[in-house]
């Protein structure tokens, strides 16, 4: 039996991923976007979308506009929301408003619309530090940097004795550390989905995204991830800006893989009232990132630069335990860092009027707020 799938936010970069793949599989695809643009700019349906998937113009709170959107839906997977971190930090009712008001409207739809599958996108920003092991092996509770230790730029995790830990990948039973706006609002999400899905038999299922990365991603978004950030400098000639000192470790994971594995979580049997990491497998320092995309780009003579600069709120070092998603999913990723840098190159060498200007003024209203060092 073909399904018709509702993404929510699905004009964004993992949402049109993922029409695509859905498509592919003979179902159909209806999408609910607002086209902010500061993700958009003003251009009406991106280009990328696949023609056959039906775009609706309207915004995830107004509730006629996702009751509208439901017509005909028997499968819904939840992409909208705000996604800068730094942002979420000074516009707290907006980013409270789209991701947790507009949820609750999106869940209120569904009491009189029930859907067979709901899969929420959540974020790796819930859990703060990734996890932690101390000097005896034993995982550390509460790993957090305060500001004290960026500005005396001691970087790297350490336990109350000052020891420095020792990072390992980070499992979904890693307690959530919610340190910021943007985060409390995807851990809302990913609650309040799975407290509707229990309560009224909605199987319902939580992904908490890595760092996705992949053609179509918002380049003139400054609140974008680093990898786009990176990518709109050394198209304009300048040098990435490496915050700390680049060795930050993070799981960056290209878009294919994680719009595959919101695909397999719409129909693994097991998978309903689970929270599961999707991320690459792998973990890379940012330093690392800056140089193997200057390189794959053509620009190696562009030497990224280490600011020693910091974002408060950043965390260290996050990758994540793949274990859940393969055993729930069946989700290994498919797609390596060095084939996926070389397709973000393949499609950022077709882009044209990146505006790195936009980052520069994005970090400046960081920085007038006090939100960086
Ligand atoms: C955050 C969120 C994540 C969200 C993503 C995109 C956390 C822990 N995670 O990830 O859920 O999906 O933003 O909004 O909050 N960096 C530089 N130079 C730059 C920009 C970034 O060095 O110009 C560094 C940052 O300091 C950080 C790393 O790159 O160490 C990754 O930053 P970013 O891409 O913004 O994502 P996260 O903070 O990991």
């Amino acid at each position: 039996m073909s399904h018709t799938v509702l993404i929510t936010g699905g004009a964004g970069f993992i949402g049109a991923h993922l029409a695509r793949q859905v498509l592919e599989q003979d179902d159909r695809v209806r999408i609910l976007d607002n086209l902010h643009p500061q993700v958009h700019g003003v251009h009406g349906r991106p280009d990328y979308l696949p023609a056959d998937a039906e775009l609706v113009v309207g915004d995830v709170r107004d509730p006629d506009a996702v009751r509208k959107a439901l017509v005909g839906v028997d499968r819904v997977v939840h992409l909208a929301a705000r996604v800068g971190v730094g942002q979420s930090m000074y516009e707290i009712s907006e980013y409270t408003s789209v991701n947790t008001v507009g949820t609750s409207v999106l869940l209120e739809a569904l009491l009189d619309h029930p859907v067979e599958r709901l899969v929420v996108a959540s974020s790796m920003s819930v859990y703060g530090e990734g996890l932690c092991l101390g000097p005896s092996g034993t995982p550390v509770p509460a790993v957090e940097r305060t500001r004290a230790d960026l500005e005396s730029r001691r970087w790297e995790p350490h336990d109350a004795a000052g020891r420095q830990l020792t990072s390992v990948a980070t499992p979904e039973t890693k307690p959530p550390a919610l340190s910021s706006v943007y985060a409390l609002s995807k851990y809302d999400q990913e609650r309040l989905c799975l407290l509707f899905g229990a309560t009224y038999q909605v199987p319902t299922v939580a992904l908490r995204f890595f760092n996705a990365y992949g053609p179509f991603q918002a380049l003139s978004n400054p609140y974008t991830g680093v990898l786009a950030i990176f990518a709109a400098r050394l198209l304009n000639g300048r040098a990435p800006m490496v915050f700390e000192d680049g060795e930050q470790r993070r799981d960056f994971v290209s878009v294919h893989d994680v719009a595959h594995a919101c695909l397999l979580a719409l129909s693994a049997p097991d998978a309903p009232g689970a929270v599961i990491n999707v991320g690459s497998g792998e973990s890379s320092t940012v330093n690392a990132i800056a140089h193997r995309l200057a390189r794959i780009l053509g620009r190696d003579a562009i030497t990224p630069q280490v600011t020693g600069r910091f974002r408060l709120g950043d965390i260290r070092h996050c990758f994540a335990d793949l274990s859940l998603a393969e055993h729930l999913l069946g989700f290994r990723p498919a797609v390596s860092l060095d084939q996926g840098l070389t397709e973000l190159a393949g499609w950022l060498e077709g882009q044209v009027a990146v505006d790195a200007d936009k980052v520069e003024a994005a970090t400046a209203e960081l920085s007038a707020r006090g939100l960086t060092g």
